[in-house]
């Protein structure tokens, strides 16, 4: 037997592979990215263009830590709009621009290597912790726009605004990160005396404030690029060229100001940034909007065409608890081709407990639309999927009363099409509380409102007859046996044994299946056992893989074969002589992986078709470099617009969120062996002290809201793992936590795959490993050797029980004997 398997390409030649996951990209990217305002601006009738801001030639492509991407190019605003046959004539400020941040770089640089100097190069991880990572290089923002800047032969100007974040930091609300910096509003200001058309761009993974609008008039179109991935530059073009139609519609409610968002004070470090009171319950988004009555600058669900679309409802049924409404939409433009979105939502009555106003039950996206072109569809749901969750019975229930149906094509622009009348009040499931709050929580309580739908509405009664209650039945945990091989090892394996199953190798170590740079993968410490370890990669914009790899004869990495051109950082020098490649000898293996757009922006698509498109295509992706587990898709909800980490989450909504996590699940597990890990299992909606803060939930918003994006996904698309958070959930750590790792996950939704902590989350308190496993969380990541002594010494103090192993190890090895590698 060999004694390691490289997976990866052993040229870098561009692949056919890459190429056709590469249009897919592309046609994403300008799927999702959000028409906001447009006066006439867009389509652009002028090829020549002034161009500035940040994101002209620094487009960010994606957000940092380990949800970025190393691809091999991306393509930035001003490359796309040259690609597409456009003239830019705004280099002087352009080339200024880089010059400036060229030496803003290099005193970085410099400064960098100077505090480092005393390090060792061993104490590389010192470094990042000490100095690199607590002195990042500031992202920048752009020079002012000097007169002589100002190219004369155009009427029109792109401002770019960009913003970088990513993970362990959430963003600051200040000027230049939250709010525009005085510079981004003078520019903006000299560009709309200067030119009749001007279109900012909003290229940033979250919200932005935009009441630049309000106090400067001018800015005739607004597009919300989010972050566009390695084609973001082409899929913009394509848009403002008009040869695509924009069709992307925004996943999240823009505040007027932030203030007008619920917990806009106590966010974070604003806040309590240990504890944070989850004050709005279930009032989050929209939800929250709407029942205040406060006006949003664009409301979820919203986003503008090139053309006009007619939508009709065709009749509303009825069928046991299934509700479908029939639609036709119609584009009316006499010019352009486009598609719509078409929404669905529901207004519960209030009863004994208080509701939103309305909550998305459904959307259709339509095909492309040709002037005049109409297309039929049913948008459906289920009532049992509308039930609410009362605490004091600890059950699901759906309360008698007239809920009406409303269709539209965003959350403030639809109508009432349907009443439904349920006469009494239906037990759909009954559960358990779980993890009640450490300390009262004054949460928002919403004047109660009757509505008087119309008379003319027709009104559908619901049969109460078609629900049968279900009761959750919480039994002690027990190893599911999914294959052969697990049924087989799991009684002959030793309690050691069984100890290394459950705990990662490190971030370091050979496996036999070896995929360059993936961040984690199961022991190998069985091999001879007959058992391999499989490769964790994340993402979830694409596989963030390193694409240039060396390796020596004997399969000892070296990790890089050159230095990449953006390591500009000083400590690599003095690793070098230990990381880089001799020329010429061992190994160079190749992972070009693509950089799709930022979820937020697969998900502004509202074509869960597409995105479990997107799904396949990391499946292949996955398959050519020998992944396993994705650890994708991110699913928190976007509680706060400053959340870090927002730009790898879907939306508000848990509806929405849930729907994409499934459709890119079902993509990339439609081939065998491939498995997703959705992720951060639960309410990992604050970076800053993320591993320490509470997120003091109650139970009602936790599970309509936090959990319920989760649910559908697991529900709809059985993803083989689960990733748990860093942070406590009601004063317990998600990886510790019963409530949610078993009783929750496991015996109310069902799921029967894996669940793995996030890295290094169980490693800060004594005790902590154990309490994994002993919760449900079976795979403890990326693995240290204190953790196996923890759980041997727990055995032998019988804290932790063989049988609470192997039904851990159980999950782990479904997941090895399931996967795409696992034949040695
Ligand atoms: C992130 C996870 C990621 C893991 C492995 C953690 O810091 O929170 O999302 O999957 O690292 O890179």
């Amino acid at each position: 037997m060999a004694k390691f398997r490289l997976f990866g390409s052993k040229t870098d030649e561009v692949s056919d592979r890459e190429l056709v996951n590469r249009r897919l990209a592309r046609t994403v990217a300008a799927e999702g990215m959000v028409l906001l305002k447009n006066d006439g601006v867009l389509p652009l009738q002028s090829k020549r263009l002034a161009l500035f801001g940040a994101g002209a030639r620094m487009t960010v492509k994606g957000g940092t830590g380990s949800g970025n991407m190393q691809e091999r190019y991306s393509v930035s605003i001003e490359e796309g709009l040259k690609n597409a046959g456009f003239e830019i004539v705004s280099t002087r400020w352009l080339d200024r621009f880089d010059a400036s941040y060229a030496a803003e770089k290099e005193a970085w640089r410099r400064s960098i290597e100077e505090r480092i100097k005393h390090y060792k190069p061993w104490q590389v991880q010192r470094m990042f912790d000490e100095v690199i990572h607590v002195t990042p290089l500031r992202f920048p923002i752009g020079d002012e726009i000097r007169p002589e800047d100002l190219p004369e032969d155009t009427d029109t100007a792109i401002y770019a605004v960009a913003r970088q974040a990513g993970e362990s930091t959430d963003r600051r609300l200040e000027k230049g990160d939250y709010y525009l910096s005085d510079v981004e509003e003078k520019n903006l200001r000299v560009l709309t005396e200067k030119y009749d058309k001007v279109l900012l761009l909003v290229n940033c993974g979250g919200i932005l404030d935009l009441s630049v609008l309000d106090t400067v008039s001018g800015i005739g179109a607004v597009l919300y690029f989010v972050q566009g991935g390695e084609e973001g530059g082409n899929a913009f073009a394509d848009l403002v060229s008009g040869s695509v139609t924009p069709s992307g519609r925004l996943t999240d409610t823009w505040a007027k100001k932030y203030e007008d968002y619920p917990c806009a004070g106590e966010f974070g470090t604003m806040g309590d940034v240990l504890q944070q009171d989850y004050k709005e319950g279930i009032y989050v988004g929209y939800r929250w909007f709407d029942v205040n009555g406060i006006e949003p600058r664009w409301p979820f669900g919203y986003g503008l065409s090139y053309a006009d679309f007619e939508i009709k409802e065709q009749g509303t049924k009825i069928c046991g608890s299934t509700v479908s409404v029939s639609v036709c939409v119609r584009n009316v433009s006499l010019e352009y081709s486009g598609k719509e979105v078409v929404q669905l939502y529901i207004a519960k009555p209030d009863g004994k407990l208080p509701k939103e106003r309305k909550a998305l039950v459904a959307f259709r996206k339509t095909g492309l639309l040709v002037p005049g072109d109409q297309e039929t569809g049913t948008l459906e749901f289920n009532m049992e999927d509308c039930a609410v969750y009362d605490g004091e019975s600890a059950c699901r229930i759906l309360e008698a009363g007239e809920y009406g149906i409303y269709l539209g094509s965003d959350s403030r622009k639809n109508t009432l099409c349907a009443v439904l009348v349920l006469d009494e009040t239906i037990v759909i499931e009954k559960l358990t509380n779980i993890l009640p709050v450490p300390h009262p929580v004054d949460t928002f309580v919403p004047d109660r409102v009757m509505v008087d739908y119309p008379r003319e509405v027709p009104r559908l009664a619901v049969d109460t007859g078609s629900f049968v209650t279900r009761e959750v039945i919480y039994g002690d945990r027990r190893p599911v046996i999914k294959t052969k091989q697990a049924g087989e090892y799991i009684k002959s394996l030793s309690d050691k044994e069984l100890v290394e199953l459950c705990v990662g190798p490190g971030y370091s170590g050979l496996g036999y299946n070896v995929t360059p740079t993936a961040v984690g993968r199961t022991s190998i410490s069985l091999l001879g056992r007959g058992i391999p370890n499989i490769n964790f990669s994340d993402g979830p914009a694409g596989l963030n893989l390193c694409p240039k790899n060396a390796y020596t004869r004997s399969g000892i990495p070296n990790y890089i074969d050159e230095v990449p051109k953006d390591w500009q950082w000083g400590w690599i020098r003095k690793i070098e002589p230990f990381v880089l490649a001799k020329p010429g000898r061992g190994y160079r293996v190749y992972q070009y992986m693509t950089c799709f757009p930022a979820v937020t922006l697969q998900a502004q698509t509202w074509n869960p078709a597409l995105i479990e498109e997107v799904g396949k295509a990391i499946g292949t992706e996955m398959t050519e470099t020998g992944v396993t587990l994705w650890l994708a898709p991110g699913m928190n909800i976007h509680r706060n617009p400053l959340c870090g980490r927002n730009f790898e989450y879907y939306s508000e909504d848990p509806f929405l969120s849930g729907t994409m996590a499934a459709a890119v699940t079902k993509g990339v597990q439609s081939y065998r062996g491939l498995g997703v890990t959705i992720k951060h299992f639960c309410c990992n909606n604050q970076e800053d002290k993320r591993e320490t803060v509470s997120e003091n939930v109650p139970e009602r918003a936790l599970r309509e809201i936090y959990l319920r994006g989760f649910e559908i996904a697991v529900r709809e698309a059985k993803p083989w793992a689960v990733m748990t958070s860093y942070n406590l959930v009601n004063g317990v750590h998600t990886f510790a936590s019963r409530d949610l790792c078993a009783k929750v996950l496991r015996s109310e939704w069902g799921h029967d795959g894996l669940v793995m902590t996030d890295w290094t989350a169980s490693e800060k308190n004594p005790g902590e490993h154990t309490a994994c496993i002993l919760s449900g969380n079976d795979l403890i990541m990326p693995g240290h050797p204190k953790a196996k002594k923890e759980l041997r010494n727990a055995l032998k103090s019988g804290r932790l029980k063989r049988a609470d192993l192997e039904t851990a190890a159980a999950n782990v090895l479904n997941v090895i004997f399931s996967s795409n590698v696992w034949e040695i």
